[in-house]
C-alpha cells in the first residue's frame, strides 16, 4: 500500500500549491522503485517546470534525491575536502588544471564527474584522450588516493550517487523540462551533496556558451544552490563567471588537456589561469587556507607533480602524445579591423560538428577533434590571417562545422567592452 496517490501529487503542483515534505519523500522513492512511472513523473516535472517551487521544497527534493543512493563521507580523512562544479561551457577545461593545484596545499578534492552532452564537453571525455586513464574507480581506491595518495581524484561518478537524479534527468532530457532552475540546482547540488565534500565552490556559466544566457536567471540558479549548499551543511560559494566567448585558446578534449598541462608548466592563457587560480584560492579558503600562493605552484612545477601523479594512479601515460585528427582546416579572416565577436556557442557546436562531442549518451567522441583559437575578441585582424584551425578525423565533417561558424564571428571597427572572466559572485 503507497502513502501517497501520485495522481493527487500531481494535481497539488498543477493547481499552484506547494508540496509538502512527505509528498516530497514519496514521490522521489517511488519513483525510483519503479511505483510511479515515467509518464506520472514527466507530469509533474512539467507542473513544477510551470509553478515553481518554494526553497523549502526544493531543499526537500534535493534531500530526497541524495536519500534515494549512497552517501560518501570524506569525514575520516586527515586532509579537508574541496570540490567545484561547472554548469558547462565551451573550451571549460578549468578542472583538470584546478584539481591538482588545490592538492599541492594538502586539501583533497574529490571531482566525481560526468561526460559531456550537447556542445559542451565532459571532464571524463577530455582525460580519455589521454593514452591508457581509466575513468571508473572502486570506493576504496578514491579513499586511498585523497588520503594517501596525490590528494586529487577525477573520475566517473558511480551509479550509487543520486539515482533519482540519473533516471529524473534522462527523462526531464526528453520532456522539455532541463532549463527550470528548482530542477538544476535539486540536480546538481543532490550529487555534488552526495559526493560528501566539505566545501563546494560553483562556477555558473553566463552567455550563449551556457546554460543561462541570462545573468539575472544566472544569478538566481546561483543563490539557489549556494542556499542549498548551507541547508545540507556544506560551504558553497558560487562565481556567475563569462561563457559569451570560448574560454582559452583550445576546444575539444585532447586540445584542452595539451592548454591544461600549459597552464600546469607556468604558461597558457591568461582567462584560463585567472579562472583557476580565482577557484583555487576560493576553495583553499574555504578549506582554512588563507595564507597560499596559488600562482606560484603552478610556476615551480608543484600542480604539474600532483597532475602526474594523479593521472598515472588512473592508468593514464602522461608523457604520451595526444592524439590529433587527421584531417585540420584553417578559418581566415575575411577583412581588417578588430575581432568583435567570438560567439561560444557557435564554436561549441562546430567543435562537437567535428566529432568531439555527442548528441546521445551512447556516442563515441574524438579525442583529435577540436578547435584551435589563434585569435581572441579584441585582437586586431589582418585580412588573410588564420582565426581557427579546426580539427577532424573525418573531413565529411567540415563542411558543416563551418554553417555553425557562419554569423559567429564578427570583424568590426572597434573592440569590444573589455572582458572580465568573473562576472559576480554569491556565497
Ligand atoms: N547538470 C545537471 O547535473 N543537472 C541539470 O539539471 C542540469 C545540468
Amino acid at each position: 500500500m503507497e502513502l501517497f496517490d501520485v495522481v493527487d501529487v500531481i494535481r497539488v503542483k498543477r493547481d499552484g500549491h506547494a508540496l509538502t515534505k512527505p509528498q516530497i519523500d514519496w514521490v522521489i522513492d517511488a519513483y525510483t522503485r519503479g511505483a510511479v512511472k515515467d509518464e506520472q513523473m514527466a507530469a509533474l516535472a512539467m507542473a513544477i517546470f510551470l509553478r515553481g517551487m518554494n526553497r523549502e521544497e526544493i531543499s526537500q527534493w534535493t534531500s530526497a534525491m541524495i536519500a534515494s543512493g549512497e552517501r560518501m563521507d570524506f569525514a575520516s580523512l586527515a586532509r579537508p575536502t574541496a570540490d567545484k562544479h561547472s554548469t558547462g561551457g565551451v573550451g571549460d577545461k578549468i578542472t583538470l588544471p584546478l584539481a591538482p593545484l588545490v592538492a599541492v596545499f594538502d586539501v583533497a578534492v574529490p571531482q566525481l564527474s560526468g561526460r559531456g552532452l550537447g556542445h559542451t564537453g565532459g571532464t571524463l571525455d577530455k582525460l580519455e584522450s589521454i593514452p591508457g586513464w581509466r575513468a571508473s574507480m572502486s570506493n576504496e581506491e578514491i579513499y586511498s588516493q585523497l588520503g594517501e595518495g596525490c590528494g586529487a581524484v577525477i573520475c566517473a561518478a558511480g551509479a550509487g550517487l543520486a539515482p533519482a537524479d540519473k533516471k529524473l534527468y534522462a527523462l526531464r532530457d526528453i520532456t522539455s523540462t532541463v532549463d527550470c532552475i528548482p530542477l538544476i540546482a535539486s540536480s546538481i547540488m543532490s550529487k555534488k551533496i552526495a559526493e560528501g565534500t566539505g566545501s563546494l565552490v560553483l562556477d555558473v556559466k553566463v552567455g550563449s556558451g551556457a546554460f543561462m544566457k541570462d545573468i539575472d536567471q544566472a544569478r538566481e540558479l546561483a543563490r539557489t544552490m549556494v542556499d542549498l549548499g548551507a541547508d545540507a551543511d556544506v560551504k558553497t560559494f558560487a562565481y556567475l563567471t563569462d561563457m559569451s566567448t570560448p574560454l582559452g585558446l583550445t576546444v575539444g578534449n585532447a586540445l584542452e588537456v595539451r592548454e591544461s598541462v600549459e597552464v600546469l608548466a607556468g604558461g597558457g592563457p591568461a582567462d584560463v589561469v585567472e579562472l583557476t587560480c580565482t577557484l583555487a584560492r576560493k576553495m583553499l579558503e574555504m578549506s582554512g587556507k588563507t595564507d597560499v600562493d596559488v600562482e606560484a605552484a603552478l610556476k615551480d612545477g608543484r600542480a604539474m607533480d600532483v597532475w602526474r601523479e594523479m593521472i598515472e594512479a588512473q592508468g593514464g601515460e602522461v608523457d604520451a602524445e595526444l592524439p590529433i585528427g587527421a584531417e585540420s582546416h584553417v578559418v581566415f579572416a575575411q577583412e581588417d579591423g578588430v575581432l568583435h565577436t567570438l560567439d561560444a556557442l557557435s564554436v561549441g557546436v562546430a567543435s562537437w560538428r567535428l566529432g568531439a562531442g555527442r548528441a546521445v549518451k551512447e556516442d563515441p567522441v574524438q579525442a583529435g577533434a577540436g578547435i584551435e583559437i589563434h585569435t581572441k575578441p579584441g585582437d586586431p585582424v589582418k585580412k588573410g590571417q588564420p582565426l581557427l584551425t579546426l580539427h577532424t578525423d573525418d573531413e565529411w565533417r567540415i563542411p558543416r562545422a563551418l554553417e555553425s561558424l557562419e554569423g559567429g564571428i564578427v570583424i568590426g571597427d572597434s573592440a569590444p567592452d573589455a572582458a572580465c572572466v568573473v562576472l559576480d559572485e554569491i556565497g
